[in-house]
């Protein structure tokens, strides 16, 4: 095909915002069913410090709950907070039955360990699905939460309608709370999955050969504008994870967003596309909230 043809196509573009609206219906109904049986969906959010992004993304999530009537605790700790008295708040979160889902906002302080952390949050009340025996039921195809961002990803695809099974998607980046356990979910047996995968990463050889083949690419390695035209195949599905904050002289406070993939080279070659921001961004929110209702119904049967 000629590039004038070419560059006369428009990629469908997948926009989180749509896509989560359906989501927040069906969350609706649900938590409106949990309030008739006497229980309140409830989220504890914790955050140590006062790093201005992850106040900014708090917010988000304490608005989030309020719209939707689940009741929000945070617990904003000082940034000196020692590892025990952080250990302490959880337990005391764990112990209530107010709270359904527990989530510690990350990156922590340096002289915390985070690993530890999240390991003390129980595993019924950990929405954020970051502890070993929530990955591990993952791994096995018996989860019941689901880490929020790769959820609200493979969700996206699903609910756009485009088709994973049997196709080869490839994954960008390594991290634990984005390429591996997307890369898991995306190959269970289950014909919404069912993908054949292949996770790319900064070590690997002959990089963009591979990331050329993908029929679906998945990208989270966070370096702006990585992937260009001709790293991808033509008439792919793009999914851009990145949210870098670039340099920008023409905007009002210097900065823009980007994502990780090269939107207006990528876009005229490919069938469907994520911008950023508008694409994953809104998925992410959504599938916590998901997770904090599914952590609620758990006292349904209790
Ligand atoms: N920091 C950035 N993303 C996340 C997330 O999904 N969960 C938590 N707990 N912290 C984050």
């Amino acid at each position: 095909m000629s590039a004038k043809v070419w560059a006369s196509m428009a990629a469908d573009l997948i926009l989180g915002k749509d896509v989560s609206e359906k989501i927040y219906a069906d969350l609706r109904d649900r938590i409106a069913r949990l309030k008739q049986n006497g229980i309140v969906p409830g989220l504890a959010v914790i955050l140590v410090g006062d790093d201005p992004a992850s106040q900014v993304y708090v917010g988000m999530k304490d608005k989030k709950c309020v719209e939707l009537g689940i009741n929000s605790y945070q617990h904003i700790l000082p940034a000196d907070t020692t590892q025990e008295e952080l250990m302490a708040k959880i337990r005391e979160l764990n112990a209530d039955d107010r709270v359904s889902g527990i989530l510690v906002q990350l990156p922590l302080p340096k002289h915390l360990d985070e690993s530890a952390v999240i390991k003390a949050i129980d595993p019924d009340k950990d929405v954020d699905c970051f502890h070993p025996f929530n990955l591990g039921k993952m791994i096995i195809g018996e989860a019941d939460l689901l880490p929020a961002t790769p959820a609200g990803i493979h969700q996206m695809m699903v609910r756009s309608g485009i088709k994973i099974a049997g196709k080869h998607v490839v994954i960008v980046g390594r991290s634990n709370i984005v390429g591996k356990p997307l890369a898991n979910i995306l190959m269970q047996k289950d014909e919404n999955a069912d993908a054949t995968v292949t996770v790319v990463h900064s070590r690997t050889a002959n990089f963009s050969e591979l990331t050329k083949m993908a029929d679906i690419l998945i990208v989270a390695i966070g370096k702006p504008r990585l992937i260009t035209a001709d790293m991808v195949k033509e008439g792919a599905v793009i999914i851009d994870v990145g949210t870098n904050r670039i340099d920008d002289p023409t905007a009002k406070n210097g900065k823009r967003l980007v994502g990780d993939v090269d939107f207006d080279s990528v876009k005229d070659k490919v069938s469907a596309i994520t911008p950023v921001p508008g694409g994953v961004g809104p998925m992410t929110i959504c599938m916590l909230m998901s997770n904090t209702v599914t952590a609620a119904e758990r006292r349904l049967t209790k």
